[in-house]
């Protein structure tokens, strides 16, 4: 039987040939690593948040308000860390966020393509963007029997959802995640400083340029007239829904709806009242809005509310640690996602397998460590608030 903490058995071994780990293990050195080898532009559209960014460090530092209470002579020399989502039987509890712009981070320009290599190595679900550099089909291709969610930005033009939609239905993915916080973008100082927004380049629009419903709603090809298509782009990109437009939404596929950027009670209550299959608490690292409270303070309530709705969560993971924090406070699966960009920014698919090997060590160790061989073990109740 081998477990996700003897990742540091190999790294230890591979150091006795003299060998060092090609990128850091841990999220401070990864980020100082990723920014120096990427384009400042892209540095400033990963790294960057809302406003003065207050959100997206409280997302990151609520994590040390908790800690877990060290259990001894559990027998936690075995430990569990699968879990069931939406029916798939997946090794680990966590999952790679939606990264739009995921394919700039790769060197070769490819990073959806790589990310859903990663995936299918580790079989950890990759949730693939809307805002893709290939065709979702070429996505799912890649994933090759492995989980995949598609995320959906739900354009104003319905035939164009309903399309995309459909499209992820036939390639194979297993749900859909519909992004409910980014109708339109928030205050972004660092991209504005920069005057820079890679969609309005033309960058990651691969599922419309591609989706037989858009090229209808444009007079020439993007590959005749990129700049025209990407205006009519930007004219159908944010659809401020409403609640009249859930039960639509919900008919367009029998795939598990999760929607995500859920984070008060009632919006939980009211989206399962109204079909939703999963409730996925996040404000978006901290990239929409400046509002100040951290998703993880937003969780329990989200749980409570959900029942036994699964509830994914991420902002702000940045380890292993954090992982089981969150799970303890009832998060079904962890999203990750800045450190697996930084990990693709560095090295590729192995990069990101790296990123995703170290934080499920950590993880598995500490659950090691601390006497808590299942995640089932893992309650509130294992965590103090730490003064
Ligand atoms: C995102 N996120 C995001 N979410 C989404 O639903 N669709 C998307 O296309 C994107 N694009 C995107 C680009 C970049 C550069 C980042 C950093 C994030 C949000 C993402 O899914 C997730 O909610 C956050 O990344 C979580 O915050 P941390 O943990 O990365 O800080």
């Amino acid at each position: 039987m081998t477990y996700y903490g003897d990742y540091q058995t190999e790294i230890y071994n591979a150091g006795l040939a003299g060998e060092l780990p090609k990128v850091p293990v841990n999220f401070k050195d990864l980020e100082a690593r990723a920014h120096a080898a990427m384009p400042p532009g892209l540095v400033a559209y990963v790294a960057g948040g809302c406003g003065n960014e207050h959100t997206q460090r409280t997302n990151v530092s609520a994590f040390e308000k908790w800690g877990l209470v060290p259990r001894m002579l559990v027998g936690a020399a075995k430990r569990d860390t699968s879990i069931d989502l939406f029916g798939c039987k997946l090794p680990a509890p966590i999952f790679m966020c939606p990264i739009g712009v995921i394919s700039l981070c790769s060197q070769d320009g490819r990073g959806d393509v790589a990310t859903a290599r990663a995936a299918h190595t580790m079989g950890v679900p990759m949730i693939a963007s809307t805002f893709s550099s290939v065709p979702l089909e070429q996505v799912a291709d890649e994933l090759d029997g492995a989980p995949g969610f598609f995320q959906l930005y739900t354009p104003t033009d319905r035939e164009l959802a309903e399309s995309l939609v459909h499209r992820a239905e036939t390639a194979g993915f297993k749900g859909i995640v519909v992004t409910l916080d980014t109708w339109v973008t928030g205050w972004r100082p660092r991209d504005l400083n920069l005057s820079n927004f890679p969609q309005l380049r033309g960058y990651c629009l691969a599922n419309y340029f591609s989706d037989p419903v858009f090229r209808t709603l444009l007079e020439k090809s993007p590959e005749e007239d990129l700049r025209a298509a990407v205006k009519r782009w930007a004219g159908i990109f944010g659809n401020p829904l409403t609640w009249d437009d859930l039960p639509w939404l919900r008919s367009l596929t029998k795939l598990p709806l999760i929607l995500k950027g859920i984070c008060h009670p009632d919006d939980a209550r009211r989206a399962i009242d109204a079909g939703a299959d999963g409730i996925y608490c996040s404000n978006h690292g901290g990239r929409q809005a400046n509002g100040g409270i951290a998703a993880l303070d937003l969780l329990p309530g989200i749980v409570e509310a959900s029942g036994t709705t699964p509830v994914l969560f991420d902002s702000g993971v940045r380890s292993g640690t954090d992982v089981i924090k969150a799970i303890a406070l009832g998060a079904t699966a962890v999203g990750i996602g800045r450190p697996y960009a930084y990990g693709l920014a560095l090295d590729g698919v192995d990069g990101i397998i790296h990123v995703l090997r170290s934080i499920l060590a950590e993880a598995d160790l500490l659950m090691a460590v601390d006497g808590y061989p299942r995640l089932a073990d893992l309650q509130p109740s294992s965590l103090m608030v730490v003064r």
